[in-house]
């Protein structure tokens, strides 16, 4: 977002509207704090409430939401439409950028100074670290975060946070285990930074060639956390309060012998939850491709549907914010 204009709600100037994200870029989990977390949570338990209530609103009428995705989507795109959709606005989806213009060359910058003259706000999936940046720079209108390659996705953070705080009752003190492929996963990058704002300790379980960058572990260690590294899952499993679990990132491979290598290196089963705290929550930011069995889905721990719901929540009190209307 460049230069925002500024609009008055009432008899109020709009920057005092949504506690500061009026018109703001959501680009990474770096621009949270407790409170602002704390805000967007309690605004994302109204929209809870609104759904289960009315099941949509009109909040949003009038606005629409322009959905970029140049990877492919289920949960963060959907989400993201039905959040739209259920307060009220409309959505342009260009969920398959092959169909769009990008096929025919056009950059990055032009296709979102063209999608902002006819959206409110540019929710953005890129292959690159880096692009939802490059593209606030260009952008007047305010640009969300969906996931950019390696990098971040601080929407998914936001609702895994939210999930554990709805699971577990609090964030401060617990024991959390990231499992899987730490090195290309972007929602366990965002999740730990976010973490870091809470006295949570955490293990890091990953085959030797998926550790978690180096740039993460001193932000961790910078934090003073504490925090373990291991390849075994057994190791940490009696004591994790918060189990993460995440998929095996084959398209960010240039050797697909590596993964064949390591694709199948944890297994989450019953027998395994045998040995968990009995208060653990397991997540997982979805598509799982075998890491979860599925007779582990009736278990109570096993969060991650109602990690799927959160997330439109999220995304509703996110879009209202930065919209004005929170
Ligand atoms: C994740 C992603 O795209 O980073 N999915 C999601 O948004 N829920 C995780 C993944 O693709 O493995």
């Amino acid at each position: 977002m460049r230069n925002p204009v500024p609009e008055v709600v009432g008899s109020r100037p709009a920057d005092h509207v949504g506690n500061g994200w009026y018109g703001q870029d959501i680009l990474s989990v770096r621009q949270f704090n407790r409170p602002k977390l704390e805000y967007i949570f309690h605004v994302a338990d109204d929209m809870r409430s609104l759904v289960l209530r009315f099941g949509s609103a009109d909040l949003l009428q009038g606005k629409v939401l322009a959905n970029l995705f140049y990877e492919p989507s289920t949960r963060t795109s959907s989400s993201f439409a039905a959040a739209m959709q259920r307060l009220g606005g409309r959505v342009i989806a260009i969920n398959e950028v092959v169909y769009s213009s990008v096929s025919k060359g056009e950059s990055l910058p032009d296709t979102i100074r063209t999608l902002e003259c006819y959206a409110d706000v540019i929710v953005l999936r890129h292959p690159q670290m880096g692009a939802a940046q490059i593209a606030a720079d260009y952008a007047r209108k305010p640009i969300i975060n969906a996931g950019d390659g390696v990098g971040e996705h601080p929407t998914q953070a936001l609702l895994d946070l939210y999930t554990i705080q709805q699971e577990l009752g609090r964030v401060d003190g617990l024991r959390v285990a990231m499992v899987g492929d730490l090195k290309y996963g972007r929602t366990v990058h965002s999740l730990t930074r976010l973490l870091l704002q809470y006295n949570a300790s955490f293990d890091f379980v990953s085959p030797e060639i998926l550790r978690m960058p180096v740039e993460i572990v001193e932000e961790v260690k910078a934090h003073g956390a504490p925090y373990r590294e291991t390849t075994n899952v057994l190791d940490v499993i009696g004591e994790a309060d918060v189990l993460y679990v995440t998929r095996v990132q084959k398209e960010r491979f240039t050797d697909l012998s590596q993964y064949e290598a390591v694709k199948d290196c944890y297994i989450i089963t019953p027998e395994v939850m045998r040995l968990a705290k009995a208060h653990m929550t397991l997540m997982h930011p979805l598509p799982r491709v075998g890491e979860i069995t599925y007779e582990v889905d009736g278990d109570p721990r096993a969060a991650y549907f109602r990690q799927v719901e959160n997330g439109m929540y999220i995304r509703m009190a996110l879009l209202a914010a930065v919209l004005g209307k929170a």
